[in-house]
């Protein structure tokens, strides 16, 4: 099977899922921020905080293209279906599966939260931005599922009855 690449903002439960979905199937699961955090030995936040947005995009490009691409379940940084190539490549090499959760509920959830960059400052008001200027791109996703008022069992069933119908 081809890779799944689960995409959503901050806070949308990505990594959660991934780590169900890939126990359920017996797949192993990469993080692509974790990823990059290794391969560099920094935090997404020293690395923001030291060589800015604009290095990370790339070190995000260059790393997803060394994800492997079959069995294996993907979970990505909220802001990785900003570049379009990125887009083109999870959508050639696997499936993209864009887990939608609400802006109310992304800001309750992240209240207590230091680790996200772009959301220092004015939170509420950022995150409310950046989710309307990505809806359109997440919503090129081979599948969106909704998580508002599910938990994670339920996301995960989902997923899975829906991956049947893909191919
Ligand atoms: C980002 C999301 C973060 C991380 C970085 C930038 C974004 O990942 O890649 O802080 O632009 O949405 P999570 O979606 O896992 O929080």
């Amino acid at each position: 099977m081809k890779s799944l690449f689960l995409t959503g903002f901050m806070g949308s439960g990505k990594t959660t899922i991934g780590k169900q979905l890939a126990e359920k199937l017996s797949l192993p699961v990469i993080d692509t921020d974790e990823f990059i955090e290794n391969q560099l030995n920094k935090t997404i936040r020293e690395i923001f905080e030291t060589e800015g947005e604009k290095k990370f995009r790339e070190y995000e490009k260059h790393f997803l293209k060394l994800v492997p691409t079959e069995n294996t379940i993907v979970t990505t940084g909220g802001g990785i279906i900003l570049a379009e190539e990125n887009r083109a490549w999870m959508r050639e090499k696997g499936y993209v599966i864009y887990l939608h959760c609400e802006p109310d509920e992304i800001i309750r959830r992240l209240k207590d939260d230091q680790t996200r960059p772009l959301l220092d400052g004015d939170k509420e008001n950022n995150i409310r931005t950046i989710f309307s200027q990505r809806l359109p791109l997440y919503n090129e996703a081979d599948l969106k599922i909704d998580t508002m008022n599910k938990n994670p069992d339920e996301i995960v069933e989902e997923i899975e009855q829906l991956i049947k119908t893909l191919e």
